[in-house]
């Protein structure tokens, strides 16, 4: 099969968050199963750096786009994945986060780089940019590239195309105008196409338009048809719940162990547990905590964002200064969630530990260092911190909602008896049940032999890609035979 993966990140080429971990590892995986995937992604600076050496194989003219679009071919690093930069150094020649500009707000031309790039995927999947390569079918990935489903749909002899879901909280909404300027087909301004409530959205372009959607867990599948999960699209999902999926995501294990980790201080296994107190220590000295091999650490990476919950956190604060603990936290986001965190920090620098940055190597020794992880997320497609935390022998505590639901087995009396509980999971994303499920981490890591077996459950897990990709794999053979 000849599959086109199209994706605004991946890592290690450019990152904001677990899109680029996915759409860095899915393809692998599925090249390792025979298949012939190709990976396309807009050429931002850091990915053009980091993709070392890449050539121009074809010039595209597109609207929009005065000079021709350059079309450059190197690999994703450390794989056999063929990869496609599109060079268009006007929309993607900047500085930084690929979304937002270094004021804090989204670039003004968001919709006329992405419509742009989804252009580009077209031309590609087309066939029409000269590679003499046709793919069956196109997997397209979040808002970025929503217009790729619905550019396709104008093309008499289209290949498939599968549109994932990551996030349905980021939807790549436009005004009037916008849309306008995007020359795209009049009758898409309709609330049965691209409209909604009077803006233009990327993401119902992947919605309407793909012969299958799919989301990064089964829970999460089955939420987004709901007004609480839904963002306003439910009614849409609801409708085509039967081209609906979920399939939970898989880590790399070759990045994410820590048996061969070299961004940790010190590597263990679940035989070699008491290494990872090296890697305890490293994290208080990086946090400026004090030192001290007994006291839990709970751990947190993220985007500081109202979804991850850290707001819920920090309504504990007191509470957690009550306790026998310290915390520590790596991320960045929102302005006014990062200075209260900042705050917390400079308040009790011997219990809170802050750092308000993008950190890859840090949150490979957060996972590590911390006994627990917390994860107290309103909601989560699938989230991926938790599975790594779960192979670093970390247990999590995780609201019970999408892919944290589908991957925790929370610890009580009958888990812990038949050796299946991997950390803990609580109901409502408020603080009160949050500390509940804290205290009773605390309590079970007073019984180090019950909390050593519960590490152990945990690090046992296998989410490794063997199996997702076997799913996608299915699901891309069904949909390219559909199309025959
Ligand atoms: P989301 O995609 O919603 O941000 P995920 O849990 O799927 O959440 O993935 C987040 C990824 O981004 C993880 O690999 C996590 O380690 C990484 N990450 C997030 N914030 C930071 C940060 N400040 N420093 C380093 N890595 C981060
Ligand atoms: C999104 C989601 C996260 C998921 C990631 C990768 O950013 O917020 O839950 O793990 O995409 O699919």
């Amino acid at each position: 099969m000849d599959i086109l993966f199209a994706s605004s990140e991946a890592h290690p080429l450019i990152k904001t968050g677990g899109l680029a971990d996915v759409s860095g590892s899915l393809p692998r995986a599925i090249r390792n199963s025979k298949q012939e995937i190709r990976l396309i992604l807009p050429a931002y600076p850091q990915a053009l750096e980091r993709a070392g050496s890449v050539r121009e194989i074809a010039r595209i003219s597109l609207p929009g786009c005065d000079t021709p679009v350059r079309l450059l071919q190197g690999w994703l690093p450390h794989t056999r994945v063929r990869l496609y930069l599109v060079d268009c150094p006007a929309c993607f020649k900047r500085p930084g986060n690929p979304y937002v500009g270094p004021d804090g707000h989204d670039w003004p031309d968001n919709a006329e780089r992405f419509a742009l790039f989804a252009r580009a995927v077209c031309e590609v999947a087309m066939d029409r940019a000269g590679l003499d390569w046709r793919p069956q079918l196109v997997h397209c990935n979040d808002w970025q590239t929503g217009l790729v489903p619905a550019l396709l749909s104008l093309e008499a002899d289209r290949p498939a195309t599968l549109f994932t879901i990551h996030n349905l909280a980021y939807q790549g909404l436009f005004d009037w105008p916008t849309f306008q300027r995007l020359g795209l087909p009049g009758d898409w301004w309709s609330l049965d196409k691209l409209e909604f409530h009077g803006k233009l959205s990327f993401i119902k372009g992947g919605l309407v338009f793909s012969d299958w959607i799919n989301t990064v867990s089964p829970r999460y599948a089955q939420e987004i048809r709901t007004p609480q999960f839904g963002c306003g699209l439910e009614g849409l999902l609801e409708h085509r719940k039967d081209r609906l999926s979920g399939i939970l995501n898989g880590v790399d294990y070759r990045t994410w162990s820590p048996g061969r980790d070299p961004l940790i201080a010190r590597r263990y296994t679940s035989r070699t547990l008491r290494l990872k107190l090296d890697n305890k220590r490293a994290l208080q000295a990086a946090f400026g905590l004090p030192e001290d091999p007994f006291v839990p650490i709970f751990g947190h990476v993220g985007r500081i964002v109202e979804q991850k919950g850290i707001d819920l956190i920090l309504d504990l604060l007191p509470q957690l200064l009550e306790r026998h603990l310290q915390l520590v936290i790596l991320g960045t986001g929102q302005a006014t969630l990062e200075q209260a965190l900042r705050d917390a920090g400079q308040r009790h620098p011997e219990r809170f530990g802050v750092r308000i940055e993008y950190d890859e190597a840090l949150s490979h020794l957060l996972e590590a260092g911390s006994d627990a992880f917390l994860m107290p997320s309103r909601f989560e497609p699938c989230g991926l911190n938790q599975l790594y935390s779960l192979r670093y022998g970390t247990p999590p505590v995780v609201h019970n909602t999408g892919g944290l639901a589908d991957s925790v087995v929370d610890a009580n009396t009958a888990t812990l008896e038949d050796g299946t509980a991997t950390g803990f999971v609580f109901e409502r994303a408020e603080p009160g049940p949050l500390l509940d499920a804290i205290d009773r981490a605390l309590a079970l890591y007073t019984e180090p032999d019950r909390w050593k077996q519960l590490m152990q459950t945990g690090m046992r897990q296998d989410f490794s890609w063997t199996r997702s990709a076997a799913a996608y794999l299915d699901l891309y053979t069904r949909l390219v035979s559909e199309r025959r």
